[in-house]
C-alpha cells in the first residue's frame, strides 16, 4: 500500500484500440524543484500545472514545515512565498516524504547548510533506500547525519551553521545527488562545484539559473562540471510546469502494443536528458512521431503521436542513454515482451535502488506472465514473444512502486489473459489520474472486487 492508504488490487484486461488525446500531468521532477526553489526565493512564486501527486504534495507540506507559505489556488495553480536562501526554520515535527526519494534527498540538501536540525522519514519503500549517497557529500559541507544502519531513514540531519563550499564528483549517475549538493551549495559562501561523468536530468541547473543564481556548466573530459556561486538572492518566478515525459511513457507504450491504437500525447518536454525512451522505441520500430515541435521556456517540446506497431524488434539499448530514460525501463521491458528478439539493457544498476528493485520486480512479473527474462547485477535481457503471443494471466507485486504498477497495467492491455497487480495505490504518487485517463482512451482497468 502507499504511505497514505490501503492496497488497491487492480486488473488490466485486453482492450480494443486506444484512441484520443492523453493529457498527462505535470512533470514530477520540475514540480518538486518549483516548490523548493519557490520556498527559497524572496517573494511570491506562482506555479501552474503542478503535479498534484502524493510525492509532490509531501514536498509542499515539507516546505510549509520549514516556514514557507505554500497555497493551493486550485486547478493546478499554486503560490509559494519563500523565506530566502538560508531562511529555513526548524520544523517542529518529523518530515514525512512518503514514497519520494527526490523529495527527501533534495530537501536534505537545502537544509544541510542551515543551522537547523530536521528528522526525515518515509514509507516502507523510501525507508529502505540508500541515503549515504546524499549524506556523504553533505558531510563535506559540515552537516551531520544520523540514521538507521546502512544509511537508511528515519534519519536526522544536523545542518552546518558555518558551511564551507565543496567540490564533489558524483560517484553514481544521479540527478538527485547532484541536485542535493547544488541546493546545499546555495547557502555556502563561495563556489560549489559538482562534476558528473554522465549527464543526468538538468532541471536543477536550468531552474537555478531561472531563479537568478549564478551557475554555469562546462563539458570537459571529466564530464559535466557545474559551478554554482553560493548565497544568491533568488528571485521569485512564474513557472508553467510542462507535462511529464515519464508519465507520457505509459499511454505511448500502451498505444504501441495495443492493436489499432492511435493516441496523441500533447505538450511533452523532450529535454535530451529525459527523452531516451522515445528514441529507443523508434529504434525498435515503433510508430512514434513528434508533431508540432517547438521550444517552450527554453526546452524542446512536441506532441507525441503513438500508433499500434505490430513489427517491433528487440534491440541493444545504448547504455550511454540509460540516465535519460532511467525511470522508463520498466515500461520498456513490457514493450520488449511484444517485440521479436531480445532487448538488451545494460549499465542499469541504478534500477536496483529505485522505489523498488525494478529489475527484480519486473523480471518476476514478466516471467509470471510467460516472458523470459535474464538478469545480472547491472543488466537484463527480455526475450520478446512477438505481438499477440504474450500469455499474461498473472498477478504481479508492485512493491510500493508506481512505475511497476503502471507498467503491468499497460501489459494487460495486449496480453492473451488479463494482468493484475496486488496494489495500484502507489500510482497516486506520480500519476493520480492514470485510471480515468487510460479509461478515456479505451483501456479496461478494474479495481478488483468492484
Ligand atoms: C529524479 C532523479 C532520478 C529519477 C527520479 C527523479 C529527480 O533519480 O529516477 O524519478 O527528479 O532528480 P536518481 O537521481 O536516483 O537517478
Amino acid at each position: 500500500m502507499s504511505a497514505h492508504g490501503s492496497p488497491i488490487p487492480m486488473t488490466s484486461h485486453a482492450c480494443g484500440p486506444l484512441s484520443g488525446e492523453a493529457l498527462v500531468p505535470g512533470d514530477k521532477s520540475i514540480s518538486h524543484r518549483a516548490l523548493i526553489l519557490g520556498a527559497l526565493a524572496v517573494g511570491e512564486t506562482r506555479i501552474s500545472g503542478l503535479l498534484e501527486g502524493e510525492d509532490v504534495l509531501d514536498t509542499a507540506k515539507a516546505m510549509r514545515a520549514f516556514g514557507a507559505e505554500v497555497t493551493d489556488l486550485g486547478g493546478g495553480n499554486w503560490s509559494v512565498h519563500g523565506v530566502g536562501v538560508g531562511g529555513f526554520a526548524e520544523p517542529e515535527q518529523v518530515i514525512d516524504c512518503g514514497n519520494s526519494g527526490t523529495g527527501v534527498r533534495l530537501i536534505m540538501g537545502v537544509m544541510a547548510t542551515t543551522g537547523i536540525t530536521a528528522t526525515f522519514t518515509g514509507d516502507a519503500s523510501l525507508n529502505k533506500r540508500p541515503m549515504a549517497r546524499v549524506t556523504d557529500p553533505l558531510a563535506l559541507f559540515g552537516a551531520v547525519a544520523v540514521g538507521r544502519a546502512g544509511g537508511r531513514l528515519p534519519m536526522t540531519i544536523v545542518g552546518a551553521a558555518d558551511p564551507v563550499p565543496v567540490r564533489y564528483e558524483v560517484p553514481v549517475p544521479s540527478a538527485q545527488v547532484k541536485s542535493a549538493v547544488l541546493f546545499a551549495g546555495l547557502n555556502a559562501p563561495g563556489k560549489t562545484v559538482v562534476i558528473e561523468k554522465e549527464a543526468t536530468r538538468d532541471h536543477t541547473e536550468r531552474m537555478l539559473a531561472g531563479f537568478g543564481a549564478e551557475i554555469s556548466t562546462e563539458v570537459s573530459d571529466a564530464g559535466r562540471v557545474i559551478t554554482l556561486t553560493g548565497q544568491p538572492e533568488l528571485k521569485p518566478q512564474t513557472i508553467a510546469v510542462p507535462r511529464d515525459p515519464s508519465s507520457a511513457a505509459f499511454p505511448v507504450c500502451a498505444a504501441i502494443i495495443t492493436p489499432g491504437s492511435d493516441v496523441l500525447v500533447p505538450n511533452i518536454g523532450l529535454n535530451p536528458t529525459r527523452a531516451g525512451l522515445f528514441t529507443t522505441l523508434r529504434e525498435m520500430g515503433a510508430d512514434l512521431t513528434y508533431e508540432n515541435e517547438r521550444q517552450e521556456g527554453g526546452e524542446p517540446v512536441a506532441d507525441l503521436r503513438a500508433r499500434f506497431s505490430p513489427d517491433l524488434k528487440g534491440i541493444e539499448v545504448d547504455p550511454a542513454r540509460a540516465a535519460s530514460m532511467i525511470d522508463e525501463y520498466p515500461v520498456l521491458s513490457v514493450v520488449a515482451s511484444f517485440a521479436t528478439g531480445q532487448t538488451v539493457m545494460r549499465g542499469v544498476k541504478e534500477l536496483r535502488v529505485k522505489e523498488s528493485d525494478r529489475i527484480d520486480a519486473m523480471a518476476k512479473g514478466l516471467r509470471a506472465n510467460g516472458v523470459t527474462v535474464d538478469e545480472g547485477e547491472d543488466w537484463w535481457i527480455v526475450t520478446g514473444l512477438g505481438h499477440g503471443n504474450v500469455p499474461g494471466g498473472a498477478t504481479c507485486a508492485s512493491h510500493l512502486d508506481h512505475r511497476i504498477a503502471m507498467s503491468f497495467m499497460v501489459m494487460g492491455m495486449a496480453t492473451q489473459a488479463p494482468v493484475s497487480v496486488d496494489d495500484g495505490a502507489p500510482i497516486a504518487t506520480s500519476f493520480p489520474v492514470f485510471e480515468p485517463l487510460m479509461a478515456g482512451l479505451g483501456a479496461r482497468l478494474t479495481r478488483d472486487g468492484n
